[in-house]
């Protein structure tokens, strides 16, 4: 039976493939209003705004390609039985191979209706409308969990990472909850990694920190667990 590993993955492992992190100096947020783009509020406020907002992450997805560290990650299924649990709204783990992720924030590729996020449906790279229907003929909206919302699916990344052997956070700030507070559900013997040029900080943990961009902290990681 193969260890399990989970993979933390945040907005810095897609960083060295061109997409922007949030709150680096040049992230995101210092070029929209997090609030106005990102919450629900926000949407019921703007959904033009919000709308284009997507619509642009999405175009820019359709010319990026996944980098190194999503490659190692997928990579890793070889030798353990690895779920990715990402806050990144990205394909990029997916296109790298990954064949178990768990998307907390949502998806980029994705759309769904206004009502209670039914009816989602797969749009790839197109662009969509303020004004465009779902099939129950509610407003169509970004598949995408904003500032404000439940995270569906944080019980069952929970209850993945409660499992884990080897848990690996990679690019992320740690500044979100409740994706920030998945630790609490780690075992106390769990191994711990933590691959950012930054200094971050986990909650109360035992880590070891890997201080290197992404593909550089992936591959020298690689090296330790499959020897
Ligand atoms: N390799 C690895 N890590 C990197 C790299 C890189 N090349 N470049 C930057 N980083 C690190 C930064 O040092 C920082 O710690 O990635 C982290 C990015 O943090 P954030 O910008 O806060 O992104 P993230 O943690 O994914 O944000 C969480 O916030 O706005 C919301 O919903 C959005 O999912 C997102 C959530």
């Amino acid at each position: 039976m193969k260890k399990k590993l989970v993979v933390l993955s945040g907005a810095g492992v897609s960083a060295e493939s061109g997409i922007s992190t949030f709150r680096d100096s040049d992230g995101l947020w210092e070029n929209y209003n997090v609030m106005e783009v990102a919450s629900i509020e926000g949407w019921y406020q703007n959904p033009e705004l919000v709308i284009d907002f997507y619509n642009q992450r999405r175009i820019q997805l359709a010319n990026v390609e996944p980098n190194e560290a999503h490659k190692i990650i997928a990579q890793l299924e070889e030798y353990y039985d690895v779920t990715v649990v990402t806050q990144n709204v990205d394909n990029l783990h997916e296109r790298a191979g990954s064949t178990q992720i768990i998307h907390l924030h949502g998806e980029l590729t994705k759309v769904c209706s206004d009502n209670q996020k039914k009816h989602v449906k797969d749009i790839g790279y197109e662009t969509f409308q303020f004004g465009d229907l779902a099939e129950d003929g509610e407003l169509l909206r970004p598949f995408i969990v904003w500032f404000g919302e439940d995270v569906p699916l944080i019980h069952r990344a929970a209850e993945i990472v409660a499992e884990a052997e080897i848990i690996i956070i990679i690019g992320t700030s740690l500044n979100v909850y409740p994706a920030a507070g998945l630790l609490y559900s780690a075992r106390q013997d769990a191994q711990i990694y933590v691959i950012d040029p930054k200094e971050v900080q986990p909650i109360a943990k035992i880590v070891h920190f890997i201080k290197e961009k992404a593909t550089v902290g992936m591959r020298k990681l690689w090296q330790g667990l499959i020897k």
